[in-house]
């Protein structure tokens, strides 16, 4: 039997990670046959798919393979498994702008060389749709509130990756015909995340410890990842091969960083000036990615219905196991 003969098989990257693994079970939710591309690296967690939480059957619709994007047998180990591939949904990437800084070269093997080499799988799958899972962090260098016309403008190594594989991948459409659809996301939040300001926020609180908060304010738009999920499971299904689309929250969820962990604070209880030390700036500080999602909503018919004020509670909850 060839696996993906109900014509709705997705190879999914970077599944165990934190959007990954919300589009992993929103994608076996709808009933969709999932080939999962992981390399347990930065990021991923084997609970991510394994945990208690996890209830969707997934068993006979979910095939892992431990494999890295970038690795040119990756074709190879597909045909393996002899399968028959309808989307790929291109959401693995090397993600910490810190660390971007000091690891380039990983970061330009997964965020470039991998995005190619499954451009040139999904050539050789005739696939319906490419999806690439890109961020709003490209455009972080325009003054005006970003939309998808606005011109790319990275200010770090993570963003400067994710641009570049864009431009290559438009090429791929250009010149192959690759049918590919992109997405921009907004700064995300819930659970299954790592490291970052959410999660490292509850973690310090919880251990009665200080949370670092870089001086100069900066604000960013916070979108629920089950939204997320569902902006990039939309594009692929009723996106146009060769357009982009915005996947921004309504502006009430635009937060500076210090009312976020005030918010943090206040739900659990405790007194913000407790638990924050202002620190240096990163290096090439984004001050704000204000994006606009007019696109989304009207033609992929997408509701991000998620709030910040209320979600966070549930967040916290999440992290704190209660
Ligand atoms: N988190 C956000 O706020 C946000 C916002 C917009 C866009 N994005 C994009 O969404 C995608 C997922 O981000 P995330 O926050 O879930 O990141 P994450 O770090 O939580 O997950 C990334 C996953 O990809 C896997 N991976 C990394 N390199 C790989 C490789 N070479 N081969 C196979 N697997 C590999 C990691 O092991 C990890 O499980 C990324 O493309 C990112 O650019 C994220």
């Amino acid at each position: 039997m060839t696996i993906g003969e109900n014509m709705n098989t997705v190879l999914l990257t970077g599944f165990a990670g934190f959007i990954g693994s919300q589009l992993l079970r929103d994608l076996l939710g709808k009933g969709y046959t999932v080939i999962g591309v992981e390399n347990m690296s930065e990021g991923s967690d084997k609970n991510n798919f394994s945990d208690q939480e996890y209830d969707v059957e997934y068993g006979e619709n979910f095939y892992p393979i431990l494999a890295d994007i970038s690795d040119p047998k990756l074709f190879d180990y597909l045909e393996a498994l002899s399968v028959k591939i309808d989307y790929i949904i291109s959401n693995a990437a090397q993600s910490h702008v810190d660390r971007s800084w000091g690891q380039y070269e990983t970061f330009i093997k997964t965020n470039i060389t991998g995005q190619v080499n499954l451009a040139e799988i999904a050539l050789k799958h005739k696939v319906k749709k490419f999806v690439y899972v890109n961020t709003d962090e490209v455009f972080a260098g325009s003054p005006q509130p970003f939309n998808e016309d606005t011109v790319f403008s990275p200010k770090n190594i993570y963003s400067s990756t994710k641009a570049s594989a864009d431009m290559l991948l438009l090429n791929y459409l250009e010149a192959f015909k690759l049918p590919l659809v992109i997405t921009h996301g907004a700064n995300s939040y819930g659970p299954r995340q790592k490291e970052k300001i959410i999660p490292l926020s509850i973690e310090k609180i919880t251990k009665g410890e200080r949370i670092p908060l870089y001086k100069t304010p900066a604000q960013r738009m916070y979108l629920h990842v089950s939204d997320h999920s569902e902006g990039i499971i939309l594009a692929m299904e009723k996106g146009v091969v060769g357009e982009r689309y915005c996947l921004a929250p309504s502006m009430e969820n635009e937060l500076y960083t210090h009312e976020l962990i005030e918010l943090i604070c206040k739900k659990m209880g405790k007194k913000y000036s407790d638990f924050v030390d202002e620190v240096e700036d990163r290096l090439n500080y984004d001050l704000r990615y204000w994006m606009e999602n007019k696109k989304a909503v009207k033609e992929l018919g997408w509701n991000p219905s998620k709030n910040i004020e209320e979600e966070i509670e549930s967040t916290i909850k999440w992290y704190r196991g209660v």
